[in-house]
């Protein structure tokens, strides 16, 4: 075994094989060297054989020879300017490409010495992110929004802006508002709650009905005429007390029963400060 082993390194003489491993978008230096400087009109040649043509790069003294390169390595190959001089025949590979990977040949060639194989690379460019990596990422992302979002649609309530109306007690009445930019249709209902869930004014198919609503509410809310056109679904409450303090809630329903809008508004209505003092 270890006489074969031997032979093997004999054969290959003063080849060195070497295994370089990136990823798509890297640049990579194959490295050669030889003697060249020893040579009349040395040419250097980086192939891989198993390309049609198989030039990767071409130097010779007059600088690059270009014209059989291999298309697929256009403009992303180089070599150090002194390459011929200096014995370091190394070639600057740029922007790899999945497609690169193979095996690369550092030729030499001389009109005194003949045709010299100086060294194969065996180049492994890879994947950065790999195809399952992408998709699994993608899933994670999607599973992640979809939670997210619907956290934020159970608990919108929250994010929803509230408004605030203080007025002091004694004055002739409350605005409440509440106003929607949409063209509303004539079938909409319009609902104001309060924070017990009784019922304080309800409009519905064009006009109000108090037979729905609570006795503690009776002849003291209007709406505005013409809300559907205009989308001010404002409610007024006369002659507000204390005991009008309180959370209401503004909802519009579609025909089908469907929440279109949910605005909330806190009145505060300021008891008479003087009978405190
Ligand atoms: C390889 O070539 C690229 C593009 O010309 C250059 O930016 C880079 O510095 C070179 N790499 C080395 C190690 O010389």
């Amino acid at each position: 075994m270890k006489v074969l082993v031997l032979c093997v390194i004999l054969l290959q003489g003063s080849q060195h094989v070497s295994a370089v491993e990136l990823y798509e978008g890297d640049s990579v230096l194959l490295p050669c060297d030889f003697y060249t400087f020893d040579l009349d009109d040395p040419t250097v040649v980086w192939s891989r054989e198993d390309l049609r043509p198989s030039t990767v790069h071409q130097r010779q003294h007059q600088g690059d020879e270009l014209t059989e390169q291999n298309q697929a390595y256009r403009g992303r190959t180089s070599m150090i300017a002194d390459a011929l001089d200096s014995g370091d025949l190394t070639l600057n590979l740029t922007n790899l490409q999945l497609s690169d990977s193979g095996s690369y040949t550092c030729t030499v060639r001389d009109p005194r010495m003949g045709q010299r194989r100086v060294g194969d690379v065996q180049l492994q460019v890879k994947e950065r992110f790999p195809t399952w990596a992408i998709v699994l990422l993608s899933l994670l992302v999607l599973l992640v929004l979809a939670v997210s979002g619907g956290l934020l649609f159970h608990f919108r309530h929250y994010f929803m802006s509230v408004y605030k109306v203080e007025v002091a007690s004694g004055v002739t009445s409350a605005q409440l508002p509440c106003k929607t930019t949409a063209h509303l249709p004539v079938d909409t209902k319009v609902e104001w709650t309060d924070k017990d869930k009784w019922t304080v004014h309800v409009y519905e198919n064009g006009s109000d009905r108090p037979e729905d609503q609570h006795e503690f509410y009776s002849n003291r809310t209007k709406m505005n005429e013409d809300l559907l056109r205009t989308g001010d679904l404002s409610l007024t409450l006369k002659y507000p007390t204390d005991e009008d303090t309180n959370t209401y809630t503004c909802t519009v329903y579609s025909k089908k029963g469907d929440i279109l809008m949910k605005k909330q508004v806190i009145l505060d209505v300021r008891g008479d400060q003087r009978s405190v003092l």
